[in-house]
């Protein structure tokens, strides 16, 4: 089945043995993020920002998000995803400096370009401050993100700690985004509840929301996220892996799509979270009984939700209509 995956950390879909790869290459010792399987260990949410951060850490150069970027595209492709909206952060791109920046996003791109070619996949980007860094930061990164806005670089949003800060502190960045011609989402509504949701969209005005999940706590909200179209970026096997939900059972979005509420599914950082998009539409349709027909409607909700344009967005319609 063709996807569209819309919310994709591109570190955080670095799969272990590519990171443990270049850790030897640089002689770094990072044995202590792993499990004996050899897969990334963590402990709750604070710790998975850590253990990210730190593997992220071996990614130094343009050179090495280029291997990245073909290593994270080659996966998707194999679990059937067409489209891929994936957030990059200048933070960890050349410390927003805007020259390395342009020089990280080249590689990247050309890396793109090749995945196209030869495995079908079109990636675009999200420039993406990380929460937790702060908003003077994230000022810098905004200007990043304008200066590079175009056809490729096709939104802006937030992520990391929900926690830390409020998401008002980051309007100025936002502002400047929207200015630049950036279509917006941000993390909200995973850590903390319903008036998250709300601060992202009236204080930060975007269109779409990372998880966004737990407005299902405020019935009012809900109701206004349907009527306004507001798009969720869910990532239920994130959600459990995490803790946010137990379960797939408890998990809301079942019931935020039959409040009308338009969602759509990604990953999120899928070998942390032991998943792949194959993963979550297979214990989606398990979990809920939804039928392949259920299923297509997510991804057609993904792609008239992707930022990219147009004519992009008509031909992975024919792509996902020709299955
Ligand atoms: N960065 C990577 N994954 C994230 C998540 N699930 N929430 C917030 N920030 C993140
Ligand atoms: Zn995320």
């Amino acid at each position: 089945m063709p996807k569209v995956e819309l919310h994709l950390h591109l570190e955080g879909a670095a799969p272990p043995a590519f990171i443990r790869g270049l850790a030897q290459e640089k002689s770094v010792d990072l044995s202590g993020i792993f499990d004996e399987a050899g897969a990334y260990s963590y402990v709750d949410f604070c710790d998975f920002l850590k253990v990210y951060e730190a593997a992220t850490s071996v990614l130094q150069s343009p050179e090495d998000y280029a291997r990245l970027t073909r290593a994270v595209l080659s996966e998707s492709a194999e679990h059937g995803v067409i489209y891929s909206e994936t957030f990059l952060s200048p933070d960890f791109c050349g410390g927003r400096d805007l020259g390395a920046w342009r020089e990280y996003l080249h590689a990247i791109r050309e890396a793109a370009d090749a995945a196209e070619r030869d495995d079908g996949i079109v990636l675009r980007g999200i420039v993406t401050p990380i929460r937790h860094f702060g908003p003077e930061k994230a000022r810098e990164t905004a200007l990043c993100a304008a200066e590079t806005a175009g056809d490729w670089i096709v939104g802006f949003g937030i992520g990391g700690d929900e926690k830390s800060g409020e998401l008002g502190d980051f309007a100025w960045s936002f502002d400047m985004a929207r200015e630049a011609g950036l279509r917006l989402t941000a993390h909200a509504g995973e850590w903390r509840g319903p008036e998250s949701v709300e601060s992202a969209v009236d204080d930060l005005r975007v269109e779409r929301v990372g998880h966004g999940v737990r407005a299902i706590e405020d019935p009012a909200l809900v109701e206004r996220l349907a009527e306004d179209g507001v798009v969720l970026e869910v990532c239920p096997g994130s959600n459990v892996a995490l803790g946010v939900y137990p379960d797939w059972q408890s998990h809301p979005i079942e019931k935020l799509r039959g409040a009308g509420v338009k969602v759509t599914v990604s990953t999120d950082d899928p070998p942390f979270f032991h998943t792949t998009m194959s993963h979550e539409f297979d214990r989606l349709a398990e979990t809920f009984g939804w039928d392949r027909g259920e299923l297509d409607k997510l991804n057609r909700m993904a792609a008239e939700a992707a930022f990219c344009d147009d004519a992009t967005r008509a031909s992975i319609l024919k792509k996902l209509e020709a299955q």
